[in-house]
């Protein structure tokens, strides 16, 4: 069996037995994907507890990186070959698939591609170093800005970079360019814009999902990122708490 759902931010409740009954079926060899913003932030007892309850789970849980990540803790995460791909292995059954990856799952074919550009930075990204950060911050905090400080609650690695760009090309190269599915945590230019009826700007990464979109044969996309649960296409699903199976 696999599995799919967006954005957890770091809230599990969706993966109890009350609310995923149908793990009970599962085993490790059945999986679970999140399309980004699985909520890897730091080592909070918050967090470890939460890590460790999934960790409990009869499942394999698989997540894409979104925007909203700590890319210094993914970063020092043992990497692995599995399945196909590159991973990060944060437990025994929780690993992180890498940018421009194509795994191939009880015979399904993935292609994973994870980041996005945040929506809610518009008021800034604070230096934590700088001398008036203290007084900065107070003030947004106090008028509720949207605002991130820099390697604490925003890295610039949410944006892939030119070889994860170019390893993803070479990877579905490598299968002529016809997988079963798509997971991302952004959704291409297209799809973004029927999506957010033009309230999303294109980017770096959705350009680049969108010319894959273009070139790559696949039966469905899905991605998180945009918080709702839509069919955008009949073949490109923007998914937030919904656990939709696909296989
Ligand atoms: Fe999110």
């Amino acid at each position: 069996m696999i599995y799919l759902t967006g954005d957890c931010h770091g809230d599990y409740g969706r993966f109890s037995t009350e609310n995923f009954p149908e793990q009970k079926e599962m085993s490790r060899e059945d999986y679970v994907i999140v399309c980004g913003d699985f909520g890897y932030w730091d080592r909070s007892a918050w967090q470890e507890w939460w890590r460790k309850w999934l960790s409990r789970k009869p499942f394999t849980l698989l997540w894409v990186d979104g925007n909203h990540e700590n890319y210094d803790m993914l970063a020092e995460l043992p990497e692995e070959r599995w399945q196909g791909g590159r991973i990060h292995r944060v437990s025994e059954n929780i690993f992180h698939l890498m940018r421009g990856q194509v795994f191939t799952l009880q015979g399904a074919r993935i292609f994973a591609f994870g980041g996005a550009r945040s929506h809610d930075i518009q008021d800034g990204i604070l230096d934590p170093q700088a001398p008036d950060f203290k007084r900065k911050y107070k003030a947004l905090r106090s008028r509720n800005a949207w605002f991130r400080v820099n390697r604490r609650s925003w890295w610039e690695e949410e944006m892939p970079n030119e070889e994860e760009f170019l390893e993803g090309k070479r990877n579905l190269e490598r299968q002529d360019w016809k997988v079963d599915y798509i997971v991302t945590h952004c959704a291409p230019t297209s799809i973004q814009a029927i999506a957010g009826a033009g309230s999303f700007q294109p980017d770096a990464l959705t350009d680049y999902l969108e010319e894959i979109r273009r070139r790559c044969s696949y039966q469905r996309w899905f991605f998180g990122h945009y918080h709702d649960n839509r069919n955008v296409t009949e073949k490109d699903l923007m998914l937030y708490e919904q656990i939709i199976r696909i296989w």
